[in-house]
């Protein structure tokens, strides 16, 4: 097992040197581990539980519940400038399932990285090979290299940081798959299956780091399982002794995917740059170009801060001009106010002088009133006696005539009577 794979791996290399295992850096390579035990040379932790180990494997974290982390790392820093490392791995989970695994060479990497991710980590001296399911990709393996200074929590956009990646869909294969990355003094080379997924001939991994494996589930978990891990070398003996030197970045590009092209990343480009040892520069020429690649740095920088202060001054007189228009608004608004105020004394005279004016109206109205009654009472009296004087000679006459008549009838009778009586004393 341990000899194909080191032909594997050299042959990969195009190199026609073996390579040679790495013991105090390696597990799982016999096909065996020791069940619910320490693996020798490696602390394993984890949260809630710690990672359990099988037989023939690492439960990093387990199928549920979800939000697990769990991280195995290697006691022992690399003290190898080239080397070939392989990782066998399975991830598996519900159709929606989520979780991320990182692969990290690093600077004391159990204490200052722990069980976070890419995501979690704050600071982080090394190399990261995250795994996950990145923006929808179903599945992508990154490179990500950071000296210590940056700090991934606070970066708006760590995928921006990213020197190289390649898209593989590592879910629920059932079978494990391999992740190889090596290192040789002019090349840095991610394989998976053995396909290539990226490399860069600027970055090199000094030795002094330690090699890890961290894996964090989401919510609906992944569980994602390790089978080994196995470094290898060309020369045993070439071990390098002592912790890298601070901020041994590897010259990686700022944005750039990994790529073949050398360019110089610094032009026009107003980034820090990187701090060099002085002692290290030698020629005059080489003095030079340091000099005025810093000057020309410090040059973009203050045209970068002189450009945001002037945007920062347009945006104050901006601001200004705004607020001085709201006032002036503010002051045109009060000034139709005092107008109300006269117009409502106004209103006011004018309700009195309305009021005033019924009064008035009501007082003349009833004096007419009365004077109209008054009138009308003087005819009335007057109406009466004319009723009187015109009707009672009318009453008179009649009775007269009614009298004087029963009288000619009375003297009309008697006259008849007495002629009745003569002409029989004449016959
Ligand atoms: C291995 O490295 C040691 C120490 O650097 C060196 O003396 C030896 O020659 C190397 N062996 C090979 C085969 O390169």
């Amino acid at each position: 097992m341990r000899f194909s794979l080191s032909l594997a791996a050299a042959g990969l290399a195009s190199v026609a040197q073996a390579q040679f295992l790495v013991s105090d850096l390696s597990f799982g390579h016999t096909g065996r581990l020791e069940v619910g035990r320490a693996i020798p040379n490696f602390a394993i932790a984890g949260t809630p539980e710690t990672p359990q180990v099988l037989s023939n494997k690492v439960i990093l974290t387990p199928p549920a519940p979800g939000k697990a982390r769990g991280s195995i790392w290697a006691n022992n820093p690399n003290k190898y400038a080239t080397w070939v490392a392989d990782v066998d791995f399975r991830v598996g989970g519900p159709e929606r399932g989520g979780g991320n695994l990182n692969i990290w060479l690093a600077r004391s990497g159990s204490q200052e990285i722990g069980q976070s991710s890419i995501y979690t980590i704050n600071k982080f001296d090394g190399l990261a090979l995250v795994l996950d399911q990145h923006s929808g990709s179903g599945g992508m393996i990154r490179g990500f290299l950071n000296d210590g200074t940056i700090d991934f929590n606070t970066q708006p956009n760590i995928d921006s940081l990213a020197f190289g990646h390649c898209n593989y869909a590592y879910r629920n294969l059932g079978r494990p798959s391999q992740i190889k990355f090596r290192q040789t003094p002019d090349n840095f080379r991610v394989e998976i299956d053995g396909r290539l997924c990226f490399e860069s001939n600027k970055i090199s991994i000094p030795p002094g780091y330690s090699f890890g494996i961290t894996a964090a589930s989401a919510d609906l978990p992944d569980s994602h399982e390790v089978f080994k891990m196995v470094v290898m070398t060309e020369n045993l003996s070439a071990t390098v002794e002592g912790s890298p030197p601070m901020k041994a970045r590897a010259p990686e590009s700022n944005s750039g995917q990994a790529s073949s092209q050398n360019t110089n990343n610094n032009n026009g480009d107003p980034n820090e740059m990187a701090d060099v040892d002085a002692a290290s520069i030698k020629s005059s020429e080489a003095q030079f170009r340091d000099l005025h690649n810093r000057l020309q740095g410090i040059n973009h920088q203050m045209g970068s801060i002189f450009r945001q202060i002037s945007s920062v001054n347009n945006m104050n007189s901006n601001r200004h001009e705004e607020m001085q228009g709201i006032l002036n608004e503010v002051q045109a608004v009060l000034g139709r106010l005092n107008r109300l105020d006269a117009l409502e004394q106004k209103l006011d005279a004018l309700s009195r002088d309305m009021s005033d004016m019924r009064r008035d109206l009501k007082n003349k109205i009833h004096d007419s009133e009365m004077s109209v009654k008054s009138a009308m009472g003087g005819q009335h009296g007057n109406m009466l006696e004319h009723v009187a004087t015109q009707t009672a000679p009318r009453h008179g006459k009649l009775i007269f005539v009614i009298v004087a008549s029963q009288f000619v009838i009375v003297g009309a009778y008697i006259y008849y009577e007495r002629k009745k009586l003569s002409p029989k004393k004449y016959l």
